[in-house]
């Protein structure tokens, strides 16, 4: 699968954020080491701890479907209503939760800002992680 078509999976996915509370909507498309996806968006609450980003409703969905090993993942964000025209890095958390499944140097983290896709390495958006050994 090209990019693009990952990105335009993660733009479908953003269509079912639940962010009432920022206003602000996220999508992600997470491909796994056999070539499924699974997709997610965010889902805020009124006590606002709670809420959830995109990547890790991707992740954990992902993950309690069995799937353990990951190639990519696209995220588009935007508020609601408005057209992508800025890249949505993920947050430090969502970082660290892919850190817990995917390799620093072949997973790569697909950006996309309505013109130009950008891709990252893990290891360059989250270098020395923290982990037990
Ligand atoms: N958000 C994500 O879903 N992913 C990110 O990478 C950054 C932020 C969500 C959290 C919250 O619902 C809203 O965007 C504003 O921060």
């Amino acid at each position: 699968m090209e990019n693009k078509e990952l990105v335009e999976l993660a733009i479908k996915a953003r269509k079912m954020s639940y962010s009432p509370y920022s206003g602000f909507c996220v999508g992600a498309a997470l491909e796994t080491a056999t070539g499924e996806v699974f997709t997610g968006c965010n889902i805020e609450n009124a006590a606002y701890g709670p809420s959830n980003c995109a990547e890790r409703t991707a992740f954990f969905k992902a993950v309690s479907e069995g799937a353990r090993e990951f190639k990519r993942i696209a995220i588009v964000g935007a508020p609601k209503d408005e057209d992508i025209t800025s890249f949505c890095p993920p947050c430090g958390v969502c970082r660290q939760v892919m850190s817990e499944f995917c390799d620093k140097d072949s997973f790569s983290v697909v950006l996309y800002n309505g013109k130009e896709i950008r891709t990252y390495t893990l290891g360059e958006l989250l270098p020395l992680a923290f982990e037990l050994d």
